[in-house]
């Protein structure tokens, strides 16, 4: 039996970053320091003491890349901007040429045909609104509205779809909770307050768009799916938890105005009584939602693990990438498909999805061979036909990443580009993988018949 795996006429192909693992200078042109300037160095808390100060230099190779876009065929470039460049205290002063810079940038995209797509907070709070208690502060709703105001009236006649954040559940699992990310705090009782705050400033940046803004507005959740390790109640019970607590604790006050119950039974004592009131900003309409999806998790019962009393099952036999996550396309098809299932016909876009595999050098003027990538994609991109094939509204795909960068706290040896980057000349190449992905594209989908 053949199939066809053209995608919808509509349909949108792109690739992502984030202002911090891929800008560098991030001081320069008069920007404040974010909490990931500062959270970098601290002694300790980066792999190999790796930095956002150079990074892949797109900040001033900008125009280089967005040709990397083009000999691709990119119809979408999703992009970050670093807060505390345009507003470098977090709220007041605004840097014109912080905002410069993302002008310049969303010129230079459409003068190539790429349509801008712009998430407004990827983890670079302003340090500066971190002193004065960053998300675990209420009034950080009306810091993100002021500054997303600044940035709408700026862009919004160039740029039609705007995200307010991506994945707040690493933010506040990462930043809050385990200390592993910025701001590196590590409090059961903080996490809900943080998580409950970027989803009052999600809101506040929506009601700042019907305002100022007129085109598409969304936000952009990491999605990844629990199945029971076994059918104890137990294992099911530990499932249901842990799926709550990262797949519905940010959609649900969202897209339902709540909270789902097991958020208590996890945090007990820490769970504050949020007010009622808070909902009604918390639920705004959006144009669309953004998942991002990497791996899926198999959930086993266990009460060592705080707080959630659920731990991950390595399976046996699978693929596992560089950051150790099974490669398991169907819980892309079961993530879009759920999603669908839970909060209603959505437009929905993946906005990331992608792998680090290892990447040996590369020699002059080679294209990198990456088998275990160009797989991974090539199986995800079918997963996510079955899923349009099954109802789902999936408008477009945007692979992570463009290029190479700083994995966070992993450093620059995770590599998750299209394009291999060598940090230490900053050239270019392109992976298989590119290729691949640009056939994709010209074919919309074709290329994947089988
Ligand atoms: C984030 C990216 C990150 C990627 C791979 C997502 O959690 O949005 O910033 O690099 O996954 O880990």
């Amino acid at each position: 039996m053949t199939h066809s795996y053209r995608f919808p006429a509509d349909f949108h192909w792109g690739a992502a970053t984030s202002a911090y693992q891929i800008e560098g200078s991030p001081l320069a042109d008069g920007a404040g320091p974010s909490i990931w300037e500062r959270f970098a160095h601290t002694p300790g808390m980066m792999a190999n003491g790796d930095t956002g100060d150079v990074a892949c230099d797109h900040y001033r190779r900008y125009r280089d890349d967005v040709r990397l876009m083009r000999a691709l065929g990119l119809q979408g470039y999703r992009f970050s901007i670093a807060w505390a460049r345009v507003l470098p205290e977090g709220t007041g002063r605004v840097n014109q040429k912080g905002l410069d810079f993302y002008s310049r940038l969303v010129d230079e995209l459409l003068e190539h045909g790429i349509e801008p797509n712009a998430t407004l907070f990827h983890w670079d709070l302003p340090a500066a609104l971190d002193d004065r208690g960053g998300w675990l502060n209420r009034d950080s709703a009306d810091w993100f509205a002021e500054y997303a105001g600044v940035v709408f009236k700026a862009l919004d006649g160039r740029v039609k779809r705007w995200s307010t954040l991506n994945e707040p559940w690493v933010v506040t699992d990462g930043g809050y909770l385990h200390g592993v990310l910025a701001p590196g705090h590590r409090s059961k009782y903080e996490a809900p307050i943080a998580a409950h705050n970027l989803m009052r400033a999600s809101g506040a940046g929506i009601q700042a768009y019907r305002a100022l803004g007129k085109h598409e507005i969304g936000v952009v959740f990491n999605i990844e799916p629990k199945y029971p390790a076994s059918d104890r109640a137990e294992d099911i019970a530990a499932t249901r938890r842990a799926q709550a607590y990262m797949n519905e604790q940010f959609a649900d006050p969202a897209l339902l105005g709540s909270y789902p119950p097991e958020l208590k039974e996890i945090f007990g004592a820490a769970w504050p009584d949020f007010p009622e009131d808070d909902f009604k900003l918390t639920r705004q309409p959006v144009d669309f939602v953004g998942l991002n999806y990497y791996t899926r998790a198999v959930v086993r019962h266990d009460p060592g693990q705080y707080p959630l009393r659920a731990s991950p099952v390595r399976q046996p036999n699978k693929t596992y990438t560089e950051t150790g996550w099974e490669v398991y396309e169907q819980g892309l098809t079961d993530m879009l498909t759920w999603f669908r299932q839970r909060y209603g016909d959505i437009p929905l876009y993946v906005t990331e999805n992608g792998s680090a595999f290892y990447d040996p050098p590369v020699a002059e003027d080679e294209v990198l061979d990456d088998p275990l990538r160009t797989g991974y994609l090539r199986k995800h991109l079918k997963a996510m036909h079955r899923a349009i094939e099954a109802g789902v509204n999936l408008k477009g795909y945007y692979a992570w990443s463009l290029l190479d960068n700083l994995e966070w706290s992993l450093g620059f040896a995770k590599r998750f580009g299209l394009y291999h980057v060598d940090f230490a000349t900053q050239k270019r190449t392109p992976k298989a993988t590119a290729k691949f992905y640009a056939q994709v594209i010209a074919t919309n989908g074709a290329v994947l018949d089988d």
